[in-house]
């Protein structure tokens, strides 16, 4: 596995051109910025809940033919350039904002528009992971996707629009009320499938989900690995891949984080996954970090 990254995040992500630049000081507060929950509705500034509110219109911002968009190294995601970059995702859905994010348009040169969703590293693990210089997240155009532990939807949104129209995202979340939310922003995403289920019991949603490219894992529950590992048994494709976000202070607040990051890798190498790198999310997340690899991976030829 590559060396844990150290704390990333300090150094701005829009500073390279390649769109592969890690870190996210710019645009969401940077180092220390995690209790800048301004953060939220995206871009650095407050987007006043009742306009932008869930499922509501969003502040767009009329980015014209001024607005540059430009691609990030992973494919589907995309870096906003202005005073202040911005990652953000491709809109499905056009025209809606999901949960009070910015939305940027970009006017072609034929006079085609196309919109952006502002994906918000506070708000999102995977975002904060992509920020953080994570290698490679599986998650990319055309991929299905098992993503356990959906609460309202937020990162759901932004990985279908990264998965797109042809990809597919099973959200499974156990909450009610959370799942309301889910289910009603699945209802403008055909690539959403919803599942208001308890991860720890796949069987009760195997006639539901067929086999998947990755899951991505934010249960935070003390169980997790063995939750990923349950459902990687069910639906994971082998040489597939998993993205999981582990906070410590879930599994064992009194070790210190790095104790209980190396315990869980330990955890999942015990059922086949293959852990390849571990990104902290800080500074938009304390304590966490995001593990990622993959799952039976097929053994290497020898050379002869
Ligand atoms: C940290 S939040 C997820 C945030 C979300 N991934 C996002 O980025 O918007 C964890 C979620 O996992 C859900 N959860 C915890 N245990 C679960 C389980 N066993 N089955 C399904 N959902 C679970 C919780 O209800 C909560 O909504």
């Amino acid at each position: 596995m590559r060396p844990p990254r150290g704390r990333g995040g300090g150094r701005g992500f829009g500073g390279r051109s390649d769109g592969g630049g890690r870190g996210g000081g710019r645009g969401f507060g940077g180092r220390g910025g995690r209790g800048d929950r301004g953060g939220r509705g995206g871009g650095g500034g407050r987007t006043p809940r009742g306009r932008g509110g869930r499922g509501g219109r969003g502040g767009g911002m009329k980015g014209g033919s001024k607005a540059v968009v430009i691609p990030h190294k992973h494919d589907g995601v995309f870096i906003s350039k202005s005073k202040e970059d911005a990652l953000c995702t491709r809109n499905m859905v056009p025209g809606e904002s999901v949960y009070g994010e910015k939305r940027v348009s970009v006017q072609n040169e034929d006079g085609t528009k196309v919109e952006y969703r502002v994906w918000n590293p506070f708000r999102s693990k995977l975002a904060a992971a992509v920020l953080g210089g994570v290698d490679n997240i599986w998650i990319g155009p055309g991929k299905r996707v098992l993503y356990l532990g959906a609460a309202s939807g937020t990162t759901v949104s932004h990985v279908s629009d990264i998965v797109g129209p042809e990809g597919l995202v099973y959200a499974v979340e156990f909450s009610h009320r959370s799942g309301r939310d889910l289910v009603n922003m699945a209802k403008k995403r055909t690539n959403v499938i919803p599942i208001i289920e308890d991860a720890r019991h796949p069987a009760r949603y195997r006639m539901l989900v067929g086999m998947v490219d990755v899951i991505f894992s934010d249960v935070a529950q003390p169980d997790q690995a063995r939750i990923l590992a349950l459902n990687a048994s069910y639906f994971l494709k082998n040489g597939g891949h998993f993205v999981i976000s582990i906070k410590a202070n879930c599994i064992d607040s009194t070790m210190p984080a790095e104790a209980v990051f190396a315990a869980e890798v330990e955890k999942l190498k015990a059922d086949q996954f293959k852990p390849s790198e571990q990104v902290t999310l800080e500074p938009f997340e304390r304590d966490h970090a995001c593990v990622v690899g993959g799952y039976r991976m097929p053994k290497k030829q020898k050379a002869t």
